[in-house]
């Protein structure tokens, strides 16, 4: 085996085969099930966009009906599930919250009859309906208060803002939250996707197969993006200040936060959609300064960066939809989570239709024939790390 054959990051390697959604990263093309995200974003409704994700196909009215019927029947939480969200300290991040809950779901649910397709569905159902339930209870609690009911007359969308700022909401903030929901529903092959398919291909729960991509959303280079933006263009605070931070980040190799993407070479065809939501939202409720400013920093890195194939990502511009619809910005990712929970479930259906345990192998650099050596007969000093860590311990 080359070293040539090393991909950092799995660069460009097919880790599977799917049929769940396609990107095009040099024309900006997303199609879920070969249907394009901007008629989704149009036309559809995020449960609608959840079941074409995990069953393949639109639904028919029935189906649609009774499966929003389902989600309905399930927001609740266990009691348990809320006491245990008790102890959960207020300054905990949400996604660490919301990952701890996921996990825990999997106490309460017979364990891995994957052979079933009862439980498949039981567990879709489940967790599509339980997770938005434990983001928004978490935010009420850290405030020390109770948290609310899901109320059924309320869609998906509507209900989770209900429950999150416990007034009905506005019915296009409603539908504009809907329509972020479709964006981030799927992505084929993300970080967060990998870490569902990886740990479903040892067929444990479909709990710790959410837990484990929960997690991985978390970081500031996939999902936990959207949430640095705000902080960035907080940070940056006018409009004149956008050129000198982006200068300092190029000198400095720093990232830009929502900048960038492993697949997409021009911008993110979310971020135009997200661009065009917050303009409505703008339209309707009032502007935000931090736009002025996300303007001028995609004009700046557009222009010192778009050679490298830099433009706006899906987290660039969502912060500021949520923001504009009351959400705090530590939520931010953990809304990430809410949507592609259906992306996630999506995968590790496919992936247990045709399983292999993931197993890469690796290309070794370190020695062969070393021997042990005692103790006592060990003279060379401790590298300082360690050293220190002695001295601390
Ligand atoms: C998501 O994969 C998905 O589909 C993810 C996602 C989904 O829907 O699931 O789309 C959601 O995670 C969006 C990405 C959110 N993350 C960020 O906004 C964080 C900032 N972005 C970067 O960290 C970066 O662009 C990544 C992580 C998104 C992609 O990194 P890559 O593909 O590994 O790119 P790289 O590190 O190899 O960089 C290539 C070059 C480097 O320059 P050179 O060393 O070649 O000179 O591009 C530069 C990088 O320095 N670069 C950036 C940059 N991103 C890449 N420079 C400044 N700012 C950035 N944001």
């Amino acid at each position: 085996m080359s070293i040539d054959e090393y991909k950092p990051g799995l660069e460009g390697v097919p880790a599977t085969l799917s049929s769940i959604s396609y990107v095009d990263g040099q024309k900006g093309v997303l199609e879920y099930r070969g249907i394009p995200i901007e008629q989704l974003a149009q036309n559809s409704n995020f449960l609608e966009t959840a079941y074409l994700l995990i069953w393949g196909t639109l639904p028919s009215t029935e189906e649609l009906t009774s499966f929003e019927q389902e989600i309905y029947q399930h927001r609740r939480l266990k009691y348990r599930i809320r006491d245990m969200m008790k102890c959960f300290p207020e300054s905990g991040h949400p996604m660490d919250a919301l990952q701890s809950c996921a996990a825990a779901l999997g106490l309460f649910y017979a364990r891995r009859a994957l052979d079933d397709p009862a439980y498949i569905h039981r567990a879709v159902v489940r967790l599509l309906a339980k997770i938005p339930t434990m983001v928004a209870a978490f935010q009420l609690m850290r405030k020390g208060n109770d948290p609310v009911q899901p109320r059924d007359d309320l869609n998906y969308a509507a209900n989770f803002l209900y429950m999150l700022n416990e007034k009905q909401p506005d019915p296009l903030a409603a539908r504009i939250f809907d329509v972020c929901l479709i964006l981030h529903a799927e992505h084929t092959i993300n970080a967060s996707t990998f870490s569902a398919m990886v740990t479903a291909s040892t067929l444990t729960d479909p709990y710790a197969v959410i837990a484990s991509a929960v997690g991985t959303l978390a970081g500031p280079l996939h999902g936990g993006a959207n949430e640095e933006v705000l902080d960035m263009l907080e940070n940056i605070g006018t409009v004149d200040r956008v050129a000198n931070y982006v200068d300092e980040c190029i000198a400095t190799k720093s990232r830009i936060m929502g900048f960038g993407h492993r697949v997409y070479k021009v911008k993110d065809p979310r971020a135009t959609i997200l661009q065009g939501l917050v303009e409505q939202l703008f339209d309707e409720f009032g502007s935000d300064l931090y736009y002025g400013i996300a303007l001028e920093l995609e004009r700046v890195v557009s222009d010192r960066l778009g050679h490298k194939g830099i433009y706006p990502n899906v987290d660039f511009y969502s912060g500021l939809v949520y923001r504009k619809l009351g959400i705090p910005t530590d939520l931010f990712t953990p809304v990430f989570a809410i949507a592609r929970v259906a992306g996630w479930l999506a995968h590790w259906k496919e992936q247990l239709a045709a399983n292999r345990i993931f197993r890469p192998t690796q290309i070794y650099t370190g020695n062969h024939g070393q021997s042990y050596v005692k103790l006592d007969d060990r003279s060379t000093p401790l590298p300082p790390g360690l050293l220190a860590l002695g001295q601390e311990l």
